[in-house]
């Protein structure tokens, strides 16, 4: 994976470092991501799984290191180029929501009335329609977002981020706040878009059913590294003790006695791990 001339690799980070004043919140990512692969990347809140992916569509640009599109150095392109770029990419962002005062067909044409000047209404209806077939929403292009449910606003968005038909999606958290059974059905659409398309995702999840279910590979980030790597049963089955707390879910044993003590102390877990 971490052989930089491999033809498969579509995204590269190259000792990626992301300072914010004093908080030093990536420190030295090198990634390669695969073409037509799902990555999941997990992690403690706030250990910077949101930062990084905002780097790859250079939202945010690096301290330090490279970022590369299919070989191309991106980091360092004006707005203009990057726009073009980002043509390439889908979003679903963990604060994305839908636009409330634009129906369900608005909301799927946007990033196309973003980037192109003028779309046919014969044929924004069809690419409409297929979206929405795409995520099982056919036949909700009316629809304000106001009634529809978490999950199918969760769809909708999806449908509205493979709307310029991207080769790479990046998706922050498309899980979280549902219920297992419409989770199940994002991890399902998040596998037909892999299969049906060739879809490279990236996805960050708290979600370890999910991640475990979609993934190709699995990256855990801690202290702003890249702390351990494989994939689902390399992650299930990683003898480091953080991994498996993380993964498990479960308080370190010291915070436990700490909690129980009732003291105030400041955890020791990961939320602290920069400060
Ligand atoms: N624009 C910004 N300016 C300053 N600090 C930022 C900015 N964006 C993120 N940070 C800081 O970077 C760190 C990582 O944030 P990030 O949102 O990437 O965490 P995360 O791993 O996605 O967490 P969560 O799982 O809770 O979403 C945090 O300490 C956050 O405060
Ligand atoms: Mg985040």
């Amino acid at each position: 994976m971490k052989n930089n001339n491999n033809k498969n690799v579509i995204i590269r980070t190259e000792n990626l470092l992301k300072r914010f004043e004093e908080n030093l919140v990536l420190n030295d990512v090198s990634m390669s991501i695969e073409k037509g692969k799902t990555t999941v990347i997990i992690g403690p809140s706030g250990c910077g799984k949101t930062v990084f992916i905002k780097h790859l569509i250079v939202l945010l640009r690096p301290t330090s290191g490279k970022v590369y599109y299919k070989n191309k150095r991106v980091d360092e392109l004006d707005e203009d180029e990057l726009s073009s770029i980002r043509t390439n990419f889908g979003f679903l962002f963990q604060s994305g929501a839908l636009f409330d005062s634009l129906t369900v067909t608005e909301n799927v044409l946007f990033p196309i009335r973003q980037h192109i000047m003028h779309i046919e209404k014969k044929q924004a209806d069809e690419l409409v329609a297929s979206k929405l077939s795409m995520v099982g929403l056919d036949g909700f292009q009316d629809y304000y977002p106001a009634k529809l449910s978490g999950g199918q606003k969760k769809r909708v968005a999806l449908a509205r981020a493979i709307a310029l038909n991207p080769e790479v999606i990046l998706y922050d958290e498309p899980t979280t706040g549902l219920d297992p059974i419409r989770s199940d059905i994002i991890n399902e659409l998040i596998i037909k878009l892999q299969k049906e398309l060739g879809i490279t995702s990236i996805v960050v999840t708290h979600d370890m059913t999910s991640a475990y279910k979609i993934s190709d590979q699995i990256i855990m980030f801690h202290k702003g590294k890249i702390f351990a790597e494989g994939d689902a049963d390399t992650i299930r089955n990683h003898p480091n003790q953080t991994v498996q707390q993380f993964i498990n879910g479960r308080v370190d044993s010291e915070d436990l006695k700490a909690l129980k003590g009732g003291k105030t102390t400041l955890f020791n877990d990961f939320t602290n791990s920069y400060r």
